[in-house]
């Protein structure tokens, strides 16, 4: 399209603004609608996307403002300009032994240094990122998907302990400051029961349509990261708390520098015995490596950091009854038995599904219908039974027998051998693991629209699951042809929410590759998988002809990617049906290349290759200086290699090999100085 003029812009905005404000007040002072609900929709629509687009636009009538009409369904959304992450869990000492080994591993370090954290207790509220421009707060966001989030600005301007004007010194031009806006207990034992816990009404606060309903539920908030930042320099996570002091935020009281993971620990339950009197509630301890150059050099995996971790509090326990035991067939075609539980209340919510994982642990805890049993949930964890009253059971309970057919397609099951373990797996599959199992493909449409994948608003999990009865769906490119003539005339579907639904999947037609990659559901390619695979591959058409020609050999190179994720993917391109799910979804989509993250780094278009151990760096931290670098890694010794860089104790199989073929051979110092001439 060509660069309008911006007042062309903003004429035609204007235009649309005084359009909706007529429309809206027919529709709402005099109850006498001039258009349809999905012309009004649209036009509301095209409104906020233009002030999406076009930072400058902004009107007082605005759909995106709360105004004296009822106000707008939708917030605006908006891209943060940093992602908001979350965080892996652990739960015990092991988990955070392994999560510093693997920090130490990536640093290369002994397993003798000492790593200082930043120990912050996890409140259990809402996250929101506010951007403040020369110490004035502009705009708040919510985390939303991660990547994009609601402008929730007006709401989050009712709330006392967000300053609007920061104070002291040291203020950047810009920056997003991030933390939790949590509801106090003891308000929270003041709001009438409209909500099931204080997260839940700090929540429904936060998103009210008008900021007048917000400011009568007392919202907190308490600051703990940044995102994006402007001119500001910190060295340490410690030091930045003691600076938002200092700008006017509040900070929690119970932030600790600690080191040692059996100081962790002991921190970790003195606060857990503390929980229950301090006034608002936490669900376990954040710890962040404190250095902020180390943090750096960790990066992320996925949507998480490598820095960080959330140790989570041990959870609330209650007794209930198993009143049946079912299989639920999943994505992947794994049989999971789920008791059903006489309901009961754990921690504020109402419990009455538990998982029983798979086949082996029933077998284990020889689990059976009608027992008395324990049964855990831990925060965000679903709920899961972990022990048996064996006192309480009744002489006749038969033993419990796991199905060797597949409860939704009849098919056969298995149980896969690991070759490395040595090992049966214990998870039972249906061996049809395709479209021709309903569980399955059910399943699989599922993940296809859910939030980490195409992340298609409107299209849950019980919608797929009515569309499917409906026999509107059966396979993922379904959803791009859907009968919305038909879905209009269904219970609870209005204009609106099918001008909506059309609307959010028309969006969502243009997807990232690797985003793509990982929403077909290849079993063992999770998203940071994804990333990897659309990272090498780079374009759409590659990734369409793997298949063709068994063309799988770019992928062996991948730092990741291992013999299970290949053979999974094999498995994938084997199957007639996959195939013609990809065709279909080929031509409904608009795949676009993944992004490389700096295509001009000094590294650029040289390939490298290391042997031998290197000094004070691990290979993994290595590698991952090339890619930063936009330099790419190779396995193996051929004419493709430019760089071969030796460390200590090189193998001399590969020296010679790049001999041969006049290789440039160099050492772990020459590498890094490569990386030092950046300026040059
Ligand atoms: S740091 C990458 N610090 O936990 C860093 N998060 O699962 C992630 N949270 O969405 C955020 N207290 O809502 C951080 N002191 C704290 C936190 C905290 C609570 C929440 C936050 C985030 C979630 C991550």
């Amino acid at each position: 399209m060509k660069n309008k003029h911006p007042l062309k812009i903003k004429k035609n905005y204007f235009k649309k603004i005084k359009m909706f404000k007529k429309y809206n007040e027919a529709y709402y002072d005099k109850s006498n609608p001039l258009v349809s609900d999905s012309v009004f929709d649209i036009l509301k629509r095209e409104i906020l996307d233009l002030e999406k687009k076009y930072e400058f636009l902004k009107s007082k009538d605005s759909p995106s403002i709360s105004t004296g009409y009822k106000p707008s369904k939708y917030f605006k959304k908006v891209k943060h300009k940093t992602p908001m992450l979350s965080l892996s869990n652990a739960f015990d000492k092991i988990d955070l032994l392994n999560f510093e080994k693997k920090i130490l591993n990536f640093l290369s370090l002994e397993n003798n240094n000492i790593i200082e954290y930043s120990a912050e207790p996890k409140i259990d509220g809402i996250s929101a990122s506010l951007y403040y421009k020369n110490g004035k707060f502009i705009q708040g966001l919510s985390r939303g998907d991660g990547v994009e989030g609601e402008d929730i600005t007006v709401n989050l301007n009712t709330i006392s302990d967000i300053p609007k004007n920061l104070k002291g010194s040291n203020i950047p031009n810009e920056i997003d400051i991030r933390g939790e806006v949590f509801i106090k207990n003891s308000d929270f034992k003041k709001l009438s029961d409209k909500f099931a816990n204080p997260r839940n009404a700090a929540s429904g606060s936060l998103r009210q349509k008008n900021p007048e309903k917000t400011k009568e539920i007392p919202l907190k908030f308490i600051a703990y990261t940044f995102g994006f930042a402007k001119n500001f320099n910190v060295l340490k996570q410690s030091h930045f708390l003691e600076i938002l002091k200092n700008w006017g935020f509040k900070v929690n009281k119970f932030n600790k520098l600690i080191k040692g993971i059996d100081n962790l620990i002991k921190n970790h339950s003195e606060l857990e015995a503390k929980r229950k009197e301090i006034d608002f509630d936490i669900d376990g301890i954040v710890y962040k490596i404190n250095n902020f150059d180390i943090q750096k050099r960790l990066g992320f995996v996925a949507n998480a950091p490598r820095w960080a971790i959330a140790h989570k509090f041990s959870s609330d326990k209650s007794i209930s009854e198993i009143l049946n035991i079912e299989i639920q067939v999943g994505r992947t075609g794994a049989l999971t038995p789920v008791a059903k539980i006489k309901p009961i209340n754990i921690g504020g919510v109402l419990v009455s599904n538990a998982t029983l994982h798979n086949e082996d642990e029933i077998q284990r805890k020889d689990i059976r219908i009608g027992d008395v049993v324990t049964v855990e949930r831990a925060g965000d964890v679903i709920p899961r039974v972990i022990s048996v009253d064996l006192k309480k059971r009744y002489k006749d309970l038969k033993k419990f027998v796991f199905p060797k057919k597949c409860p939704s397609c009849g098919a056969s099951t298995i149980k896969e051998f690991n070759k490395t373990t040595k090992k049966f797996d214990a998870v039972r599959r249906c061996i049809n693991n395709s479209y021709d199992c309903e569980k399955i493909a059910i399943e699989k449409i599922k993940h296809f629209v859910s939030k980490e994948a195409l992340n298609i608003e409107g299209l849950g999990k019980k919608i797929v699951e009515n569309f499917w009865e409906l026999k509107l769906i059966r396979y993922p490119q379904d959803i791009f042809n859907l009968d919305y003539k038909k879905i209009s005339e269904l219970e609870g579907w209005g204009k609106l929410s099918v001008a909506n639904l059309k609307y959010s999947i028309e969006q969502k037609k243009n997807i990232t590759l690797s985003k793509f990659i990982y929403s077909i559901g290849i079993r063992h390619i999770g998203q940071e998988n994804a990333k990897l695979i659309s990272k090498t591959l780079k374009n759409a058409k590659d990734f369409f002809e793997l298949g063709k020609n068994n063309n799988f050999d770019d992928l062996l190179n991948i730092d990741g990617i291992g013999d299970t994720q290949i053979k999974s993917i094999k498995e994938f391109f084997s199957q007639k049906k996959n195939m013609f799910v990809l065709e279909k979804l080929k031509a409904s989509l608009n795949i676009i290349n993944e992004k490389e993250i700096s295509k001009n780094g000094i590294l650029r278009e040289k390939t490298f290759m290391f042997t031998g151990k290197l000094a004070g760096i691990s290979r993994a931290e290595a590698k991952s200086l090339v890619e930063k670098n936009s330099g790419k890694i190779v396995s193996n010794v051929s004419q493709k290699l430019n760089f071969l860089i030796t460390g200590i104790k090189p193998t001399s199989r590969k020296v010679n090999e790049a001999k041969i073929l006049n290789i440039k051979i160099i050492s772990q110092s020459e590498f890094l100085k490569m990386l030092d001439t950046k300026d040059s």
